[in-house]
């Protein structure tokens, strides 16, 4: 029997949001069962519904490990819930220490899971199109997973391959074909960015803004440069597997067969292994060069054939609409407590999903802590709602930034970051137990400026933050 969505599932967090509309954790209030629910509204753009449908088509044909589940969709006007298996442990991204990365052990384990899911995708005829760190999940045994298939496309069908010439994807993680040729080939493609991605996760940064002429570290990569950022940070291993990935001509480009076969993909990498390639020669200040991780650019302008250029899901601006804060709010406590009440809960309309769609989801054997999705960029105070939220304030103001309510508990700010792009990100004050937590997320702009933000509030802030309880993404 059909059990309607508004009466068993609570939509208890965000956890992100794009150019489509926004991802909420779902909680079901009998069973605890978590789901993803991805919100778009098919308003916002005017080919939105044939994408969402591709969008959905394609998550219908993928079952592996190493992919986001698809439990199923439901219409209700112009809005479009997509259900997803709830990855807890959030974002690759968030595991990626700026300038530094992460160590190589936990890399490769990550990479390959991202090889052995790009490897599943390419054997259907899939390509995704936009791999980079904010598409890869985690999952609450930190087994990564890849999301969002909005940008996805079939370029195999019944053993016939088809060429691309859509423009689409992340500048920073597009391979140099796309912007210079009118038709490539699709797996070579997704190949250049998994290579990007593994810099980003040895180096902490990305290595360039665009890979052509125009941009001096790519000519620098090409020219084999290697004791320059980030290459310098990089073991001689992976930089040879990198060498082969990162190949300009796609036909000389490692394919996954190959990259399976590599030594540092196959070799066993001992805990904590600090291998150095000292190198002389070469800048070292890793800031000059440090290339966004996270990336809003357009691409739209390289266009080089008539067909429309798909963006990357960028992130929107951020509501204005003012909410007052209300200093009573234990929603949090309320789900402490099991009464289910989310605390920033939209209009939900009625039989959004059948149960029966459901069955098997992860989660109901979480408490609500543990259901958090895991986020470095957060932390306790010591003080109370009204406290905590004007210390964020004045703190906030004094450092420069614009603030706004963006609605009940929720503050957004504005800034531009050291390269002069803009950086929007949200602060949600939530009442747990007897604390207040400051949960800090990106809206728009570059991850790694974000967590330099947050960490320089997060200092000016000393005086009310709790030294206990902070929840970590280790
Ligand atoms: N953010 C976007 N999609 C998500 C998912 N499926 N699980 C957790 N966080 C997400």
């Amino acid at each position: 029997m059909a059990v309607p969505f508004v009466e068993d599932w609570d939509l208890v967090q965000t956890l992100g949001e794009g150019a489509y509309g926004e991802v909420q954790l779902a909680v079901n209030r009998k069973t605890e069962e978590a789901v993803a629910v991805k919100i778009v509204d098919m308003t916002r753009a005017a080919d939105c519904p044939e994408n969402i449908k591709k969008e959905i088509c394609i998550n219908r044909m993928l079952s592996h490990t190493n992919i986001v589940r698809f439990y199923g969709h439901r219409r209700e006007g112009n809005i479009q819930y997509l259900f997803l298996e709830y990855c807890r442990g959030g974002e690759l991204f968030d595991r990626i220490e700026p300038d530094v990365g992460m160590p190589e052990q936990d890399a490769q384990k990550f990479f390959q899971q991202l090889i052995a899911g790009v490897e599943y995708l390419h054997s259907i005829g899939i390509t995704h199109r936009d791999i980079k760190p904010e598409n890869l999940l985690l999952d609450e045994r930190d087994q990564l997973k890849i999301s969002d298939f909005g940008l996805a496309t079939v370029f195999r069908h019944n053993g016939k391959e088809r060429l691309l010439s859509k423009m689409c994807g992340t500048l920073p993680y597009v391979a140099p074909e796309l912007i210079k040729s009118r038709a490539f080939h699709a797996d070579p493609v997704d190949v250049w960015s998994c290579g990007i991605v593994l810099t980003a996760m040895l180096a902490g940064e990305l290595p360039w803004d665009q890979p052509n002429e125009v941009c001096q570290e790519y000519c620098d990569w090409k020219e084999k440069n290697h004791y320059l950022t980030p290459w310098k940070k990089i073991s001689a291993t992976p930089l040879a597997l990198l060498g082969k990935m990162l190949t300009e001509n796609p036909q000389s480009r490692i394919t996954i067969p190959d990259i399976k076969k590599d030594r540092w993909f196959t070799e066993i990498i001992k805990k904590g292994l600090k291998r150095s390639r000292v190198i002389s020669g070469g800048s070292s200040d890793s800031s000059v060069l440090c290339k966004q991780i996270r990336s809003d650019i357009d691409i739209s302008h390289f266009s080089h054939s008539e067909e429309k250029t798909a963006l990357s899901s960028t992130q929107p601006e951020p509501r204005t609409a003012l909410a007052t804060w209300d200093s009573n709010s234990s929603d949090i406590n309320n789900l402490v407590q099991g009464k289910g009440i989310s605390f920033s809960q939209p209009a939900c309309p009625d039989n959004m999903l059948l149960n029966s769609q459901l069955i098997g989801t992860p989660g109901s054997s979480q408490n609500v802590w543990q259901r958090l999705v895991k986020r470095m960029t957060r932390f306790f105070t010591k003080v109370n709602a009204e406290s905590s939220y004007s210390n964020l304030m004045d703190t906030c103001e004094k450092m420069g930034y614009v603030l706004k309510k963006s609605c009940a508990n929720e503050v957004t700010l504005s800034t531009t970051d050291r390269r002069n792009n803009k950086l929007i990100f949200k602060v949600n004050l939530v009442e747990m137990e007897d604390r207040i937590l400051l949960d800090f997320r990106l809206s728009k702009g570059d991850g790694l400026e974000f967590k330099r933000h947050f960490l320089k509030i997060k200092k000016k802030m000393d005086a009310v933050v709790a030294v206990q309880k902070v929840l970590s993404a280790t």
